[in-house]
């Protein structure tokens, strides 16, 4: 049978006592538990766009060598606008969708010669920004501009539709996540929310009997009554959260990869390319591939010869 819980004498009467309660509950739970990760010992705009552009698609773990190596290597917009794009891409060489290395030295150009060398703090500024979607431009505001703003990412958008017991809109995510900011406590409670994802709140298998926010989650207060597994989780398909990727074995981006990492280590004649890229019986795929790396500027050739950036 289910038990009553622990927590009812707690439970809010107004809606300012269930901010109170909200804010209280997460933010405790948060000290105890918080995550000590590098982009957070900084508030500096461009380290923390740059932290933020390398987690959109990529673990933490995997992250946290290539963030301390570009923050020391290019520790300002204009450092790094004055490398070679091929450094950079070669410097991101392993984290993958390398489009985001090369949108990340354009902004560094576009914020050098158009914002005096540092990244605004204006939603319409950053969203101009190449490669600054949403998600990014709003967490470059509460991380490093200390804006009460909603950062939904992912995991939060997962947390956010089960809080709320129903799939959410992009534009209902954004409109709750930016109520619930307590005022002037974006940075901390941002960085709550992720962590809450990240370690109790998963997309698998949530903790709901250890999660400081059980007390006004509609979905925990389902699952805590029954099996998980009987309930419909209201995150699938909510805005925000990101569908199941596609195999990375066979596919066009790890042919990509493949070749990405060895022009890292030197030009090489074109014809080696499908050889490369592990497609010596499929000419006309990798043809394809190399003209489509040529486009995104990821790849230059000279003569019979193909390069980096
Ligand atoms: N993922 C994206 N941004 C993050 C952050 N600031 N901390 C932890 N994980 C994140």
């Amino acid at each position: 049978m289910r038990q009553p819980s622990a927590r009812a004498d707690r439970l809010p009467h107004t809606e300012s006592d269930a901010r109170g309660l909200r804010h209280a509950e997460l933010i405790g739970w948060w000290q105890a538990e918080r995550r000590d990760l590098p982009w957070r010992r900084t508030r500096d705009p461009w380290l923390v766009l740059v932290s933020e552009v390398m987690l959109q698609q990529t673990q933490v773990e995997r992250a946290l060598p290539y963030f301390e190596a570009f923050a020391e290597r290019w520790p300002t917009p204009a450092q790094c606008a004055a490398a070679e794009l091929a450094d950079v891409l070669a410097a991101w060489q392993g984290l993958g969708y390398p489009r985001r290395a090369r949108n990340l030295w354009r902004t560094a150009t576009f914020i050098t010669e158009r914002h005096g060398g540092g990244v605004p703090a204006d939603l319409d500024d950053l969203l101009a920004l190449p490669g600054v979607g949403p998600y990014t431009a709003r967490a470059v505001q509460a991380f490093a501009f200390g804006i009460d703003t909603g950062v939904v990412d992912t995991n939060v958008g997962r947390i956010l539709a089960r809080w709320m017991g129903r799939r959410l809109s992009p534009r209902e995510a954004q409109r709750t996540a930016d109520e619930l900011v307590p005022a002037g406590e974006s940075w901390a409670w941002n960085q709550a929310m992720m962590d809450l994802g990240a370690q109790v709140c998963t997309k698998r298998d949530p903790s709901c009997g250890r999660c400081p926010a059980q007390p006004w989650c509609a979905w925990g207060n389902m699952v805590l009554g029954s099996e998980p597994s009987g309930q419909l989780d209201p995150a699938d398909g909510s805005a925000g959260v990101s569908t199941r990727q596609a195999p990375f074995e066979g596919s066009d981006r790890q042919a990509r990869g493949r070749l990405l990492a060895a022009l890292s280590d030197g030009p090489l004649p074109t014809e080696r390319a499908a050889a490369e890229m592990g497609l010596e019986h499929d000419e006309a795929r990798a043809r394809r591939l190399v003209a489509e790396l040529i486009g995104e500027d990821l790849v230059s050739a000279a003569g019979s010869q193909l390069r980096l950036g």
